[in-house]
């Protein structure tokens, strides 16, 4: 059985308190209530990883990750955060290619493919952000633009590297908007995806791989979406950041 994954990218949000307070609410109430078979991963701006990671239970449900890393272990590359730091934080997993990024710091593929060999060579698994804008869904030419991301960016690695990749669908068009992609809509594009994988890794690898939701996830949709057969969990923005709401999506499943 594949991995349930509820990730929460808490984006460039909080303050130092404000994220002690909010990893400690999220503690008590993911080890209170949260199905014991699902892995929560919070990933806080980087300043506050080592800070919020005493707050959280040692043999527990939640581990923590990065927002994104840097491609080289260290160097001169001012403002960044390398693989190596998140590691030593206390960071287990990774967010990379989320569409922000992508976006407003020109994140390339070729790019996104380094970064993932950088984080998987530090033992950080990689949470690989996919997924399509407005006009390429309108277009209906989304598969070709999402098994394209994941072909430029993943299909290097060997099949023992890609056991440490989730990958979270998140169409563009839904992320932060309410819209939210219909439960139809995901459960095609993760099959897309899961095939896709299956003809590079294998159908075995493609059938142990989590594929995590994106966009606009709220507690009023999150059980429709998670019970999509191919649908292995959510990646949560703004939902993230309140407590209730982020332990109520956990327990949708
Ligand atoms: P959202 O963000 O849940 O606020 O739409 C999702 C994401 O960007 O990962």
């Amino acid at each position: 059985m594949r991995q349930k994954i509820v990730a929460g990218n808490w984006k460039m949000n909080k303050t130092l308190t404000e994220a002690q307070s909010l990893t400690s609410e999220i503690a008590n109430m993911v080890e209170d209530e949260a199905p014991s078979d699902v892995k929560v991963v919070i990933a806080p701006p980087a300043p506050f990883i080592y800070a919020v990671e005493n707050l959280i239970p040692e043999i527990g449900k939640i581990v923590l990750a990065g927002q994104n890393c840097h491609q080289e272990d260290s160097g001169a590359f001012t403002g960044e955060v390398s693989a190596p730091m998140l590691k030593s934080l206390g960071a287990q997993y990774v967010i990379l290619g989320h569409s922000e990024r992508r976006q407003h710091f020109s994140e390339t593929d070729e790019e996104l493919a380094k970064k993932t060999d950088n984080a998987l060579k530090n033992n950080l698994k990689v949470i690989f952000c996919c997924g399509e804008p407005l006009d390429i869904r309108e277009a209906d030419t989304q598969n070709e633009y999402v098994t394209k991301q994941l072909t430029n960016s993943l299909f290097h690695l060997t099949p023992e590297q890609f056991k440490n990749v989730v990958i979270a669908y998140e169409p563009i068009w839904a992320i932060g908007t309410g819209k939210t992609a219909s439960s139809q809509q995901a459960q095609d594009m993760h099959k897309t995806i899961r095939d896709h994988i299956a003809s590079k890794f294998g159908q075995d690898a493609a059938n142990e791989t989590s594929i995590l939701y994106g966009g606009s996830c709220k507690p009023d949709n999150a059980k429709e979406l998670f019970s999509q057969p191919d649908v292995d969990g959510g990646l949560i923005g703004g939902a993230s950041l309140k407590s209730r709401d982020f332990t109520d999506i956990i327990k949708s499943f």
